[in-house]
């Protein structure tokens, strides 16, 4: 005996669109199975079966649009009572309510959502813990909020590919998969403290933005894996900035601008070839290093969008005036917001200079799967001692701190690559003359 089931009353709302089909034909559905996602401007719901049975037909698809009345399936009811064990599972699967009601489970984006029943998170040991307001401020239907809580997801840690950024449950099922995978399930990482801010005053919420969310993630996950070591130093680059000068005018000539980042470039790529581990990277199973046979600088760049790091590719091949061309070049990009995506991929090593805002040292997060980052700070006069006069010099000191992956550089070498670094710095004919 065949059943059909309809749109059943979903309020003022007409003309709204399936954003997810969740049963297909041949599917056992019980009553208030999850049939189909709807979406309207403000919230998105499940519809749920009225009756249990077998899925004959379907007559709605992803993209429809639907209102009360509409037909959504036809069910051959008689199915209902012979359970067929063959049958595979649904892919999401859905808690039986108690009340058997029929009305759609509503998610309100924009306002927590009303929890679901809990049920025993499956990996609760092994995964994070769930952020409850980050989860209820997700994006996603009810139907994959259930399946997140039946696994132990924290819906707030999982990015959305679905239309708007919805979290779908293949979204769910690939960061259970790849947190698994990676043996990182923060388990053992203790929760910030939750304040309601709004008690003590008038706040105003503003989203991140999209290239904060992207950086924020990939440096959480650098801090959280990586052991990072920073050694500090200085260079002399007295003669350096004296060179700088010397060749401003050629530099103008080339249209280029000549800042001291591309001289530190230049005495990074000396230091990657002399000491080639920093150029290297853990595979992924973390047993082998990954030894590029190129040299590849990454540089961060400052944008009213947040941090980028386009890369500067084979920087061993090109001249001090190249290596500023591309400087000013990626960096116009980047602040215009047009880098692509290759402009970005590819990087051994990373720079950031804030020697051009201030600062006398910082410590940089390394850009993961890199080994190694180099935090280059504002350059100053300082007394410099000196043996043969017993007198102190004033020269120009450049601050720099290198952070490094202890899993792979020990402490000796750290400082080996460090003062191989400032030599270089401070014999700028020297680096030159390799350029
Ligand atoms: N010491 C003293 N002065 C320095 C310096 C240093 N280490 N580095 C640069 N300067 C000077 C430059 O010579 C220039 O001076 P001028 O205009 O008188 O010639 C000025 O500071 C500005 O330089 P800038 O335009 O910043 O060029 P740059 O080549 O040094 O840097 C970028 C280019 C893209 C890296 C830089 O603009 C930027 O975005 N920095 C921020 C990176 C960042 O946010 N890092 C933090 C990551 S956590």
């Amino acid at each position: 005996m065949s059943q059909d089931i309809f749109v059943p009353d979903i309020g003022d709302f007409k003309e709204v669109e399936v954003i997810d089909v969740l049963v297909k034909p041949g599917d056992r559905v019980e009553v208030d199975t999850a049939l189909i996602t709807i979406e309207t401007e403000k919230a998105t719901m499940d519809v749920p079966c009225s009756a249990a049975g077998v899925i004959k037909t379907l007559s709605v698809k992803k993209g429809d649009k639907v209102s009360k009345g509409n037909l959504i399936l036809q069910l051959d009811v008689t199915a209902a009572a012979t359970p067929a064990p063959s049958q595979a599972p649904s892919a999401v699967p859905v808690q039986k309510s108690v009340s058997q009601t029929t009305a759609p489970t509503v998610s309100v984006s924009t306002t927590p959502a009303v929890a679901p029943v809990a049920m025993q998170p499956v990996s609760v040991a092994t995964l994070p813990s769930i952020n409850e307001a980050g989860f209820a401020r997700a994006h996603a239907s009810p139907s994959v909020r259930r399946f997140a809580r039946e696994l132990g997801v924290d819906l707030s840690r999982v990015t959305g590919s679905g239309v708007k950024g919805r979290i779908t449950p293949e979204d769910v099922k690939a960061w259970v998969k790849q947190v698994l995978a990676s043996g990182n399930t923060g388990a053992a990482l203790p929760k910030v403290p939750e304040v309601d801010f709004a008690k003590f005053g008038s706040v105003e919420v503003k989203p991140l933005g999209r290239i904060q969310k992207i950086s924020g993630a990939r440096l959480h996950a650098s801090w959280v894996n990586v052991p990072h070591v920073w050694q500090m130093d200085e260079a002399d680059i007295t003669d350096l900035e004296a060179m700088r000068k010397q060749l401003k005018s050629e530099a103008e000539a080339r249209k280029v601008k000549l800042t001291p980042l591309a001289f530190v470039m230049l005495a990074a790529v000396k230091a990657l070839k002399e000491y080639p581990v920093f150029n290297a990277s853990l595979d992924a199973s973390g047993q082998n290093l990954v030894f590029k046979q190129y040299i590849n600088i990454g540089f961060a760049a400052d944008t009213p969008n947040g941090l980028v790091v386009p890369v500067i590719r084979n920087a061993d091949q090109k001249s001090i005036f190249a290596i500023a061309s591309e400087l000013a070049t990626l960096s116009e990009k980047a602040r215009e917001g047009k880098l692509g995506a290759a402009d970005m991929q590819g990087g051994c090593f990373t720079i950031s200079s804030l020697g051009g805002i201030g600062g006398t040292s910082f410590t940089p997060i390394i850009n993961a799967p890199e080994v190694a980052i180099l935090g280059v700070s504002k350059s100053s006069m300082k007394p410099v001692y000196n043996a043969s006069t017993h007198g102190f010099d004033a020269r120009l000191m450049l601050p720099f701190t290198l952070a490094y992956d202890h899993r792979v550089i020990d402490g000796a070498l750290g400082a080996r690559f460090t003062t191989y670094l400032a030599k270089q710095l401070a014999n700028v004919t020297g680096l030159l003359s390799m350029a």
